[in-house]
């Protein structure tokens, strides 16, 4: 017998930031404010994340390039493994992740890649707590998830590494 299974996800979909809460707007401004300090050269892609912690402090991040292309690593990762290594023990209330390309205009919020999606996912679940995920566009949407969960459900977790067969 084969049983179809269904889930669905919610999100909120702000026209721009003016109706965000201030705290969200903060955050959304340092994500900004780190994506004109990425060092992007190669794709001109410039991304910035700022993480909420639970102590109130914010933790920024940017992408960093390489010429040795694979050796880049996204903004999301910068900020979340910073916060990890300087905070230990804190959680994380909410990222905020905003993108500024020098060859296109981004009209919309641009999501996570895969991999920052799982690294997140992963530091979420230790933490058994929600991370919100705001995802901001230049002059356009801002898209709130209440979780990295929505994003990436069926996240490869740590008991598949210890499940019995
Ligand atoms: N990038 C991020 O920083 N975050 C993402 O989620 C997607 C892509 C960066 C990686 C690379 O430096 C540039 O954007 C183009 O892919």
């Amino acid at each position: 017998m084969t049983e179809v299974q269904n889930f669905s996800i919610s999100y909120q979909v702000h026209q721009d930031r003016s109706s965000l809460e201030a705290a969200d707007v903060t955050l959304v401004e340092m994500a900004e404010k780190a994506s004109k300090d990425a060092y992007a050269p190669y794709s001109e892609f410039n991304v910035g994340a700022a993480l909420e912690l639970d102590n109130g402090d914010i933790v920024i991040g940017n992408n960093q390039e390489n010429a040795s292309f694979p050796a880049g690593i996204c903004a999301e990762r910068v900020a979340i493994f910073a916060a990890s290594a300087q905070q230990p023990g804190h959680s994380v209330r909410a990222i905020a992740i905003i993108a500024n390309s020098k060859k296109v205009e981004l009209m919309e919020p641009v999501p996570p890649c895969g991999i920052c999606r799982q690294v997140v996912a992963e530091y979420e679940a230790e933490q058994d707590s929600p991370i919100r995920v705001i995802l901001c566009s230049p002059n356009g949407p801002v898209h709130v998830f209440s979780s990295m969960k929505d994003l990436l459900p069926f996240h490869f977790h740590e008991t598949s590494l210890k499940q019995q067969g």
